[in-house]
C-alpha cells in the first residue's frame, strides 16, 4: 500500500501498545478500526450543531440535514447505485435484514412460500427469516457449499420452486472469506422471478460494489465494518422496488400525513426511516466511505490479497494447522484450526503478543456444524496491516502449536 505510514497515522489504535507489544489488528472483519476524519465529523456536528434533521426551520437543523442527506450522494457513489433515492440509513446489516424480511413478509410471502439462503450465511441472513418460518409457515432452502467453501450454484436452479419468491445471499463471508458470484446467482434467480437481497457486510471493505453490475433489487451493509461507526448501515433497493414496499417500521418522519383513520407514508427513502436516524454516525459513515473512495478500492483488495497470500503460505508449514476457508476468491480473511489447541487458547496467547484476532464461531454456527468444528481462530486483514505484522503473526502461531505439540 503506498503511504502506509501515512496511512497507519490516520489510525490512533494503531500506536498503542498492548501487553507491551504494539498492537497488531488482524481483527478487522469483526469491526475495523476508524480514521481521525470520521470521528472528527461525528465530532463537528456534535459539538457545533447537533440539531434534528428534516423537522427544523432554524440554521443549525438546516445544516444538520444538509449533512445527512449529503451521505446519500456519497453511498449512492459508493455502491454505484442509480440514485441517491436508492439508499436508506438503517441501524446496520443486522436492521436491514430484519427490515427487508419483515417487509417482503407483508409484500409477497404466504404460507408455503420460499426463501433461499446460502450455507455460509452470517445469523442476522438466517435467524429473520427462521421467524418468519415460525410466524408465517414459509419454507427455507439452502444453497449448499463444498468442502472448500464455495458456494455450489450449479444446484441453484434445482432449489428453486414456482413457490420460490426471495433469495438472500452473502456476498463475502465473514468466517470464510469467500467471495460468492452474486452476479450470477442474481442472473440465476431474477430468470426465476425471485427478489433478491445481497448481504454485503464483509464485502463493503475489501473491493468495489456495484450494485447495478449486481442487479440485485436490495443489498445492505454496516458502516463499522468499513471504518465507519457502529450504529449505522445502508439498505439499498431499486427505486422501483422500494416504491412498491411496505415500511417494517413506523413512526416520525416517514409520513406524509396522519390521522385516526389512515396514514400516507412519505415518498422517497424516508418512508423507511422512522424516528431520528442516527444522525452523527450517517455523518461519520460518510466521513469513512470517502477516506476508504480515496484509497480506492483496486488498491485495497490488490494488497489485502498479498497480505492474505503471504499469510496463508506460512500458516501451511505450521503442524497440524487447517484452512477453513480455500475458496479461489477470497478475501483476506484467514480461519484456522490447530490439532489439539482450543481457538480461545490460540487468541489468548496471541493477545499476550498485542495480535488481535477473533476466536469462535463467528455467527456462522451452520458453517462450524458443516466443517466439524466448534469455532476457529480468524485473522482479518485491512490495507493498515503490513507483511511485517503477517510474519510475526506467523512466528508467534508458530511457538504456539509447539508448545502445545509438546
Ligand atoms: N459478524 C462480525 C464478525 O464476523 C461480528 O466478527
Amino acid at each position: 500500500m503506498q503511504n502506509i505510514k501515512l496511512i497507519r497515522e490516520d489510525f490512533p489504535a494503531l500506536s498503542r501498545n498492548i501487553n507491551g507489544k504494539p498492537l497488531i489488528y488482524f481483527d478487522n472483519a469483526a469491526t475495523t478500526l476508524k480514521p481521525k476524519s470520521v470521528v472528527a465529523a461525528m465530532d463537528d456536528y456534535y459539538l457545533n450543531g447537533a440539531a434534528n434533521i428534516h423537522r427544523g426551520v432554524h440554521r443549525l437543523s438546516i445544516e444538520a440535514t444538509d449533512k445527512y442527506e449529503n451521505v446519500r450522494k456519497i453511498c449512492q457513489k459508493f455502491i454505484n447505485a442509480r440514485s441517491e433515492q436508492e439508499i436508506i440509513f438503517t441501524s446496520g446489516t443486522t436492521l436491514g435484514l430484519n427490515s427487508l424480511a419483515l417487509s417482503l413478509a407483508v409484500q409477497k410471502l404466504s404460507h408455503g412460500d420460499e426463501v433461499i439462503v446460502s450455507a455460509m450465511e452470517h445469523h442476522a441472513n438466517i435467524v429473520p427469516w427462521q421467524l418468519l418460518r415460525e410466524r408465517k409457515g414459509i419454507v427455507l432452502k439452502v444453497l449448499p457449499m463444498n468442502d472448500k467453501g464455495e458456494l455450489e450454484t450449479q444446484h441453484l436452479e434445482a432449489l428453486i420452486s414456482p413457490r420460490t419468491k426471495v433469495l438472500s445471499c452473502v456476498m463475502t463471508s465473514n468466517s470464510l472469506g469467500t467471495i460468492n458470484p452474486v452476479k450470477h446467482i442474481t442472473a440465476v434467480a431474477h430468470a426465476h422471478g425471485l427478489e433478491v437481497i445481497i448481504d454485503a457486510a464483509q464485502a463493503v471493505a475489501h473491493g468495489s460494489i456495484d450494485v447495478q453490475d449486481i442487479d440485485c433489487d436490495y443489498l445492505v451493509f454496516s458502516g463499522h465494518k468499513v471504518y465507519g461507526p457502529t450504529g449505522v448501515g445502508v439498505i439499498y433497493g431499486k427505486e422501483e422496488k422500494l416504491k412498491a414496499l411496505p415500511p417494517a417500521l413506523g413512526g416520525g418522519d416517514m409520513i406524509f400525513s396522519v390521522t385516526w383513520e389512515k396514514t400516507i407514508f412519505a415518498d422517497g427513502p424516508v418512508r423507511f426511516e422512522a424516528g431520528t436516524p442516527p444522525i452523527a454516525e450517517v455523518i461519520g459513515l460518510g466521513a469513512a466511505l470517502e477516506y476508504f473512495m480515496a484509497l480506492g478500492s483496486e488498491n485495497v483488495e490488490r494488497y489485502e490479497s498479498t497480505l492474505l497470500k503471504r499469510a496463508q503460505a506460512a500458516v501451511k508449514r505450521i503442524g497440524g494447522l487447517r484452512i477453513i476457508g480455500e475458496a479461489k476468491e477470497k478475501v483476506g480473511i484467514l480461519s484456522f484450526v490447530i490439532d489439539g489447541v482450543h481457538p480461545h487458547d490460540i487468541g489468548t496467547l496471541l493477545d499476550g503478543a498485542g495480535i488481535a484476532v477473533r476466536t469462535g464461531h463467528h455467527c456462522t454456527q451452520p458453517v462450524m456444524a458443516f466443517f466439524g468444528i466448534p469455532a476457529t481462530t480468524r485473522a482479518s486483514f485491512s490495507f493498515y496491516n503490513t507483511p511485517e505484522e503477517v510474519d510475526f503473526f506467523v512466528e508467534k502461531l508458530t511457538e504456539i502449536q509447539k508448545f502445545f505439540s509438546t
